[in-house]
């Protein structure tokens, strides 16, 4: 299937298109669509699929979005669904990261809890919809670890490693990443709606 994937973001994409491996994916840029949805919903839910429905109308095309973030619990989730507006769109996620590890100096090892959350949705252009959904548990590490991923995966560790997201490959965040579990279940339903 011929997917658009709305998402500028190149390290997203390039996930993307290594897992859905079975399908033509493009990005916004590829296809030269360039339209500025409004994420103002509450929920991962409602952005990714608000995202996916303007931009199906506006392309014609079946449109994949997604809609992602991290979750930490001593700060009442927080990020959460404005992960990439947290401590100001521009700002360099090295200063982020280093402003969030300050924040949370004094936490204990069992209160670092944190989660990275996606949620998939797909736009029909016949007006079909679809919203798959994955989440990955980990915990704030106390440095900034690792050179690979994006965003703040240098002070997020999966659940059971102590290795920072950014000390792995991608083929191994791939498979246990909140965006590869929401992306396979995606294809799942895509394959399902085929037959
Ligand atoms: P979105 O593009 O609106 O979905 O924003 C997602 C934001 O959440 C990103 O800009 C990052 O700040 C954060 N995020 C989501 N997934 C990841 C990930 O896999 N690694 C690091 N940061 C992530």
């Amino acid at each position: 299937m011929e997917i658009i994937f709305a998402t500028r973001n190149k390290g997203k994409l390039k996930e993307v298109k290594e897992i859905l491996k079975d399908h033509i994916v493009f990005g916004m840029e590829e296809i030269g669509i360039d339209i500025e949805v409004i994420e103002d919903g509450n929920t991962f839910e409602e952005n990714a699929l608000k995202k996916a429905v303007e931009i199906m109308k506006a392309a014609g095309k079946v449109v994949l979005s997604d809609d992602s973030g991290m979750e930490i619990d001593c700060l009442n989730k927080e990020p959460g669904v404005q992960s990439a507006y947290f401590l100001g769109e521009h700002t360099p996620y090295a200063e982020r990261n280093a402003i969030i590890l300050d924040m949370l100096k004094d936490v204990r090892d069992n209160e670092r809890g944190a989660r990275y959350v996606a949620v998939i949705a797909a736009a029909f252009p016949d007006g079909r919809t679809l919203l798959s959904k994955g989440i990955m548990e980990g915990y704030i590490g106390y440095e900034q670890r690792g050179e690979n991923g994006f965003g703040y995966d240098s002070i997020f560790y999966p659940k059971g490693y102590d290795k920072s997201v950014a000390e792995l490959s991608s083929e191994a965040k791939n498979g246990i990443s909140h965006r590869g579990i929401a992306l396979r279940e995606m294809e799942g339903l895509l394959r399902e709606m085929n037959t």
